[in-house]
Parts: C-alpha cells; sequence; structure tokens
C-alpha cells in the first residue's frame, strides 16, 4: 500500500490535514488547534486485505509518525459513524498517541442491528461502552482552546454524525464531492429521505465553511479531493443542489441504490467498527475470526 500523502487546507482555523488511502478511497483528517497543538482524528484506517484476512498498521503507522513529527497532542480519535468500507484503527492510534474515542450516540442502535445479524453473543454490549465517549446531537467538546459541535445526520446510517468546528465541518458520507453526490442509504437503518433532511441541515451552514470529505471515488479519472464548501456543495452537488426536491431525490436514491454491489469490505468493516475498532474475541484456540452470514444481504 503507498503510504498516505498529507494535503494541507487552505484555511482559517482550525489547522486540517487530510490523508488519503487509496485501497479504500477514505480520508483521514486531522483537525488542529495550532495555538495549543491539541488535535482530532477524524476517520482513521486499518489496512485490510480480503483475500488473506491479513491487518496491516502501515497506513496508521504513517499517520503516527506525522502526528508525533509536529509534537500534536491527541485529544480526540472521532468516527462519523460505524463505516462499512474499511476497518478503524482507532484502538491501536489511542495506544501509540493517547485520546478519547467517540461517536454519535445512535451507534447503539447499529449495534443492536448488527449483533443479532452476526450472532454476536452475550458478550458484545449494544450500549455504545466499547467508545469512550458518546455524543448526542447539539453536544460540543474541546480540541485545545476550540469547541466542537457535534450534528446528528442520520441517513446513510442512522449514526452518522458531523462534527462543525471554527470553519470547518467533518461530514462522514453525508455529502460526497459535488460531482458525486451523496451516500448509499440502503444499508440497514439507512433512509434516504432523513439524509435529505440532514443534508438540508447541513447546506443552512454558511456557504465558505469548508467540508472535509470521508471519501473521494475521483469521477472521470480527476485529482482526489476531500475538500469543499457548503456554497459549492448547495450549487454544484449532483443530487442534492439547490432546487433538488426531497421526493426527487428520494426517488433518484433509490433506484441507485438498487443497482450498486455491497462494498468489499462491509462484513469486515462492520463486526471490527461496531466493537469500535478492536477485533472479534479470540476463540479458544487463541485465533480471531471474522463470520460470513451467508444469504443475508
Ligand atoms: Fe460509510
Amino acid at each position: 500500500m503507498d503510504a498516505m500523502k498529507p494535503m494541507e487546507s487552505q484555511g482559517r482555523a482550525p489547522r486540517v490535514v487530510s490523508f488519503f488511502d487509496p485501497e479504500t478511497f477514505t480520508g483521514t483528517h486531522v483537525v488542529i488547534d495550532e495555538g495549543t497543538k491539541h488535535c482530532a482524528i477524524v476517520d482513521c484506517v486499518l489496512d485490510y486485505d480480503p483475500k488473506s484476512g491479513m491487518t496491516s498498521t502501515a497506513s496508521a503507522d504513517a499517520l503516527i509518525a506525522w502526528v508525533k513529527e509536529e509534537a500534536l497532542t491527541v485529544d480526540w480519535i472521532l468516527e462519523t459513524h460505524v463505516h462499512a468500507d474499511h476497518l478503524s484503527a482507532a484502538p491501536y492510534l489511542k495506544a501509540a498517541l493517547g485520546g478519547q474515542t467517540a461517536i454519535g450516540s445512535a451507534v447503539t442502535v447499529v449495534q443492536n442491528v448488527f449483533k443479532g445479524l452476526f450472532h454476536a453473543g452475550d458478550g458484545f454490549a449494544v450500549d455504545g461502552s466499547q467508545f469512550d465517549v458518546l455524543f448526542d446531537d447539539g453536544a460540543t467538546f474541546a480540541i485545545g482552546d476550540l469547541t466542537c459541535s457535534v450534528m446528528h445526520t442520520p441517513g446513510h446510517t442512522p449514526a452518522c454524525v458531523s462534527y462543525y468546528v471554527g470553519d470547518a465541518l467533518f461530514v462522514g458520507d453525508t455529502l460526497f464531492a459535488p460531482d458525486y453526490g451523496t451516500a448509499r442509504c440502503d444499508f440497514p437503518g439507512g433512509d434516504a429521505k432523513v439524509l435529505f433532511q440532514s443534508v438540508r441541515k447541513l447546506l443552512a451552514l454558511p456557504a465558505e465553511t469548508r467540508v472535509f470529505l470521508c471519501h473521494d471515488y475521483m469521477p472521470g479519472g480527476r485529482e482526489v479531493t476531500l475538500e469543499t464548501s457548503i456554497g459549492a456543495e448547495r450549487a454544484n452537488n449532483i443530487h442534492v443542489h439547490e432546487g433538488i426536491e426531497e421526493g426527487e431525490f428520494v426517488a433518484m436514491r433509490s433506484a441507485r441504490d438498487a443497482t450498486l454491489a455491497m462494498p468489499v469490505l462491509i462484513l469486515p468493516s462492520v463486526q471490527v467498527n461496531m466493537r469500535a475498532g478492536e477485533l472479534p474475541p479470540a476463540e479458544a484456540n487463541g485465533m480471531r475470526y471474522l463470520k460470513i452470514p451467508l444469504n443475508a444481504f
């Protein structure tokens, strides 16, 4: 795997540096309060090879090395949602860098669904206790001297949140780049109508707000972009630009979702990410396993 290359955003506070994982098309963002050198890491990646079942910390190690080089103090390791296309490296980052892990409080809804699907057993708590902190809608927390507020933005999944700090907004999969649109809403608990309402809430923020994306798929072979703005999304987002009505969006989204294959890493990702990035517990032989539910998706 290529080492992730840092991309520096040219905005006001906070300083944001982004890393792109070309294997899973994931953007990991480091949100920095320059005054105190405290930071938060949003949506980190544990490398995983589905062919061999091997995990690797190459991407996480590159991120850790960069954070250490910059002499940053990690306050938070944040997730925007229980990702279905990459594994989180949150526990590995926490062990190396410190910080508290956190996600939206509706993660309990997601845990309940997937506990059933994966028959995870009584050892798997569905109260979100695998994370250090669960954020309700409107919760605020500090990154150094900056205040970050949490917006629940469900639709892609029931537990999706966006993080809003200074002029920067971290939207997870609630919005993609204007030329790619929005995320699918057909995973368990997803809802296109709910996504549309969440998007509307985000598009009401100031036009100059910097928007940081969790994924970029580089349509038409263009360069990777992990940053856009509320103004650009309002004007140009192919699925939700100004003038698109809810009914029109829901019809488009549902029709498109019906054509999409499952993400390659959905089964491994969900089983790990519903545990806040911990691998499933070892069986009696000391080996850890992922399950594949047959004929369930
Ligand atoms: Fe996602």
